[in-house]
């Protein structure tokens, strides 16, 4: 067996059938932070520095090969970190960031890094070598970007006998995500079949024991204004695609410096127990880039001031949220000096329309977001996961959505939103010219 360094790692019970099974499909469904990439990432990297699987290599797989960098790979660093220690691991693990690939030195096992966004992406699948025995496992972090085609691919590479390398291995592809959708492929072709290959699992937030008491509560927060959400994302069961507000958002890696665009802003929603999320906005040829974003829970303004130091322009306007005009000071005084509140009327209005709900005005600007291309940098991760969420309210009677967003988990979107103030803007006074 393997010499664990650090002997505080800790698996969650809900997975030690998962970690176990050597079905050649195992399938885990679950909620928000049920603890699935954790302990996938855990799993792997004492499969993969041990002697007993010698010869074991491990595909991971994100839909866009890009987005690897601060999830998979992250999570999967951060578990040789914790498993072996921060002042050993370096003499176990070798790993490469450019590109990124992990190599046991140890075992000689590597992971490797891809995605299956388009045919490019796909090849370099086919073409993948490794040095010490044979691609034996894949990982599919959030399975349901991907489409069921693309399993045909990955299920080609996992052929052949083992015995002659290692007996003790077995081929399988691991499959993690939130139920987005009860009419996606997954649920057809997993859970709604029994076969011998298929090890099909659930798991929620409650299962998780490393859960905080801030998590339970937000959780609890969404349960009572976003009862859909919460049913995927707090219980892990299968919800609905229908409804979403912005399906105008593409993930692509893109040069974020100033030359490349037309104008920046940064925009900020102010948030404690709710995320604070700070957006770096780039602009160009009509279209948005989101480049980086600041999401922290539970921070004063004052630890978020530090942790923005070296990644915001303090050069650039920051639009945050009007409602708290002292911490627009405190962003002033350290530096921001164009750091504004956002004027929440709709943004076609001339004037400030007297009564002006807050529901026409965030429309409005809905209405503006949803007729350009918004390219997020894959850096992005709590943006991206909120506009793969935003939806539109439903009307408890008639079950039909209506044109109010629900408002919680949306705080990325409400920076977003602040952050194109000035675009926004510009085509208002284009229009009162006319
Ligand atoms: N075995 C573990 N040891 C220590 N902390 C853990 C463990 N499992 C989960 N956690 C904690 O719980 C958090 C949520 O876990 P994780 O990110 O794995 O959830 P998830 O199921 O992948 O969520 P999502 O569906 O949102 O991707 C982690 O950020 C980590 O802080
Ligand atoms: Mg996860």
């Amino acid at each position: 067996m393997i010499e664990v360094v650090n002997q505080e790692i800790g698996f969650n019970k809900v997975f030690k059938d998962f970690n176990e099974t050597k079905c050649r499909y195992r399938v885990a469904k679950g909620s928000a932070g049920s603890g699935k990439s954790v302990n996938v990432a855990m799993d792997y990297i004492l499969k993969l520095s041990d002697p007993y699987y010698k010869g074991a290599n491990l595909l991971v797989l994100r839909k866009t090969e890009d987005t690897n960098r601060d999830s998979t790979f992250a999570e999967l660093e951060a578990a040789i970190i914790k498993i072996f220690g921060a002042s050993y691991y370096q003499n176990i693990w070798l790993i490469r960031r450019n590109p990124l690939m992990m190599e046991c030195r140890t075992t000689g096992s590597r992971i490797i890094f891809r995605g299956m966004y388009d045919e490019r992406q796909r090849e370099k699948i086919k073409s993948i070598t490794v040095k010490v025995g044979k691609l034996v496992w894949i990982w599919l972090e959030e399975a349901t970007e991907f489409e069921e085609s693309d399993i045909d691919i990955l299920d080609d590479r996992l052929r052949g006998d083992l015995n002659e390398i290692n007996p003790n291995l077995y081929y399988q592809m691991t499959f993690t995500f939130n139920p987005v959708s009860a009419s996606h492929w997954i649920k057809a072709k997993f859970f709604d079949v029994e076969d011998e290959d298929y090890f099909t699992h659930h798991s929620t937030y409650l299962d998780n024991r490393f859960i905080d008491d801030a998590y339970h509560k937000r959780m609890m927060r969404r349960k009572e204004r976003d009862p859909d959400g919460y049913r995927v994302y707090g219980l892990g069961d299968w919800g609905e695609l229908g409804g979403l507000i912005l399906t105008n958002g593409e993930i692509k890696n893109f040069n974020i410096t100033p030359d490349n665009f037309d104008s920046m802003t940064i925009g900020q929603d102010f948030g404690y127990n709710h995320a604070d999320a700070i957006l770096t906005l780039g602009f160009k040829d009509g279209d948005v880039y989101v480049c980086n974003e600041i999401y922290v829970y539970e921070k004063d303004t004052s630890e978020i001031i530090s942790l923005a130091e070296g990644k915001l322009d303090k050069n650039l306007i920051m639009w945050c949220d009007s409602a708290e005009p002292d911490r627009i000071q405190m962003w002033k005084r350290a530096g921001y000096y164009r750091a504004q509140g956002v004027t929440k009327t709709p943004f076609q209005q001339a004037k400030p329309m007297a009564g002006a709900n807050k529901k026409s005005y965030i429309n409005s600007q809905i209405d503006w977001l949803k007729q350009r291309k918004i390219y997020i940098h894959p850096s992005c991760i709590n943006t991206i996961k909120e506009i793969q969420q935003w939806k539109w309210k439903k009307d408890k009677e008639t079950n039909q959505y209506i044109d109010e967003p629900v408002d919680i988990f949306d705080d990325a979107m409400a920076a977003l939103r602040y952050g194109c103030t000035s675009q926004m803007q510009q085509r208002t006074s284009i229009l009162e010219v006319l």
